[in-house]
């Protein structure tokens, strides 16, 4: 199973960035080409009822997986990211992570009014970062279509600041 794939090729890095923090470092898969094409191959079976006009990709790690599915599935790739970096005119949400605080951007013609937008990312954690890019989309009034994340780390319940955005939240290795 791709789940198991993933848990086991995943590093756990202790006490990174910080002490206390075990953090999940995803650098042996993106080594192993095979298994990166087996989870883009799984992010489109597990998408292909979910209907959506574009993938919203959070910085750094969700451009990773993000771009590539978003290329599969023929659809827009869309940026997000960390403030400063978006050279054109930018709208801005802050929120606090698992670890610190941050403010994240998106080019203000991202995307046309009303459109359905899918937002990736590698990992959910405390949700602050996907919930701050839902609040995004809905200022530049887009519709959240869903959220993919390769991992999610359910024990830190991330997932209950998403459901008033969308239910449709697919993760393809979980926590618990
Ligand atoms: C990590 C991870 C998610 C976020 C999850 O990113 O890649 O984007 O934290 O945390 P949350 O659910 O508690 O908000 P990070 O900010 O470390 O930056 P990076 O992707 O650039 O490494
Ligand atoms: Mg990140």
């Amino acid at each position: 199973m791709i789940q198991e794939r993933i848990k086991n090729s995943l590093r756990d890095v202790h006490d990174f960035p910080k002490p206390g923090i075990v953090f999940k470092d995803i650098t042996p898969i993106l080594k192993d080409q095979k298994l990166c094409s087996e989870i883009v191959d799984e992010f489109v079976e597990r998408l292909k009822h979910l209907e959506f006009d574009a993938i919203a990709g959070i910085e750094s790690r969700g451009f990773l997986f993000g771009l590539m599915l978003a290329n599969k599935l023929n659809k827009p790739f869309i940026p997000i990211r960390k403030a400063g970096k978006l050279p054109y005119k930018t709208i801005q949400q802050s929120y606090d992570l698992e670890y610190g605080s941050a403010t994240i951007e998106i080019h203000a013609d991202a995307f046309q009014e009303g459109q359905k937008i899918l937002i990736h990312d590698d990992l959910l954690a405390t949700g602050g970062t996907v919930e701050a890019t839902s609040l995004l989309i809905q200022k530049m009034k887009g519709q959240i279509a869903g959220f993919s994340f390769l991992i999610s780390l359910n024990f830190l319940n991330g997932e209950q600041k998403l459901n008033k955005f969308s239910k449709n939240n697919i993760s393809l290795a979980s926590f618990t």
